[in-house]
């Protein structure tokens, strides 16, 4: 058994400059590896605690180094459940999210490493006797479909499209087709963007399109529908393989009702190939609303809880059984620790709802999401754009992966 010898943090740049942490683990055989921490910036209230760098870096190199030193990486449960007891809060506030899920994830990457393994083997050997299956050795791996970040809105971007995320789905199948198919896609609505005379070269947070689609005819809802019909003309005159989705994050919108939400979506879906819908009302107070779409939708389409799950076992747990959401986000910041995790998605299983481990808006260049999602055989993943290239790490590890 190989023992940790020592956890150190460091502040590194993170999306666009700021500053996050990097957090290494090292073990008496000479090995560490390490995770720099990604963070969001359309935020759930429950999500664990983001703390300050300054603040994350000194838990690490303090609290978390003398509480962990001495165990055995391979041990992600009993490091995970230490880590949780030392904060003793709901939210990780004592000693942030960050501080803590860096030093999960980059045991998690010793211990591989310790094995001499690849990561993602390692996360499938953890899952599957979390769900009580027989580790798969080798063998054929089902790819996850992208959810692909096309256009940008909300808060990730300054333009009139109120939704924060619209997605293209390639069918499934080999990822060197989805991509093909999304470049495919991304040339032609740029083509339609000058043609249009929208504004070319603007870019959200995850590197979609995010400028403005001209329209003073309409309201927000309006615009919303005019760039859903231009994405579905695209779609239907190159004969794209691609559903659409959308995150509404609709946390972040004080302008509309639930009411008037619901039936937006339902128009959206008699009009267009809608399969994925995220966060469409607001994480708190809506459950009703959530309720009422799940009968109308009635299977056709996957209604994604974010904000409103956080990724959280015991949060997930109010909505079991409630027919309220059929699919959660995966980001394993928002609540902490990879045992949190692999228990999120085993009760996701457990209820039959499918899976998107997904980036933050503000990211790092760290790759490990790729073998998390091809560990835990994810349905979807969520990764941004290709132009930036902090989303691309994630995808070359999916190629590698391939591979
Ligand atoms: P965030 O947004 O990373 O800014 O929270 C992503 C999302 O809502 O899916
Ligand atoms: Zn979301």
């Amino acid at each position: 058994m190989a023992k940790i010898t020592k956890i150190f943090a460091e502040k590194v740049l993170g999306f666009r400059g700021q500053e996050t942490i990097e957090v290494t683990v090292y073990d008496d055989r000479d090995l560490s590896a390490n995770l720099r921490v990604p963070f969001g910036k359309s935020e759930g209230s429950f999500e664990a605690a983001y703390r300050a760098p300054d603040h994350a870096v000194a838990a690490c190199n303090t609290v978390l180094n003398d509480l962990l030193r001495g165990m055995d990486p391979q041990d992600q449960e009993g490091i995970d459940r230490k880590m949780i007891e030392a904060d003793g809060t709901e939210q990780k506030e004592k000693l942030g999210g960050n501080s803590i899920l860096g030093v999960s994830v980059a045991a998690s990457r010793l211990a591989a490493l310790e094995q001499n393994i690849p990561l993602f083997r390692h996360f499938s050997g953890i899952f599957s006797l979390k769900i009580g299956q027989k580790p798969k050795e080798s063998g054929k791996i089902q790819f996850p479909r992208l959810l692909y970040n096309l256009v940008e809105g909300g808060v990730h971007a300054k333009n009139n499209l109120i939704f924060q995320e619209h997605l293209i789905i390639p069918q499934a199948g080999s990822l060197a087709t989805q991509i093909e198919t999304i470049k495919s896609f991304s040339n032609s609505l740029n083509r339609e963007i000058v043609r249009q005379g929208w504004d070319a070269g603007v870019w959200g947070s995850e590197g979609g399109w995010a400028g403005n689609v001209l329209d003073d005819a309409h309201d927000a809802l309006g615009v919303e529908e005019e760039i859903f019909d231009a994405l579905n003309t695209l779609r239907s005159q190159n004969a794209f393989a691609v559903e659409f989705g959308l995150d509404s994050a609709a946390n972040n919108i004080t302008s509309f009702e639930p009411a008037r939400f619901c039936e937006f979506y339902g128009s959206l879906a008699r009009k267009f190939p809608i399969a994925y819908l995220e966060d469409p009302f607001r994480e708190s107070g809506d459950e009703l609303w959530y309720a009422k779409l799940f009968g109308a939708v009635d299977g056709r389409m996957r209604i994604t809880g974010d904000d409103l799950t956080v990724s959280n076992p015991r949060k997930m747990q109010e909505f079991a059984g409630k027919n309220m959401i059929n699919a959660v986000i995966i980001k394993p910041d928002q609540v902490g620790t990879l045992t949190e995790v692999f228990a999120a998605v085993a009760l996701a299983r457990e209820q039959g709802w499918a899976v998107a481990v997904s980036h933050r808006s503000q990211e790092t260049t760290d790759d490990y999401l790729a073998d998390l999602a091809i560990g835990m055989g994810a349905d979807f993943v969520k990764f941004g754009a290709f132009t930036q290239g902090e989303r691309l790490a994630k995808y070359n590890r999916l190629l590698e992966i391939e591979e």
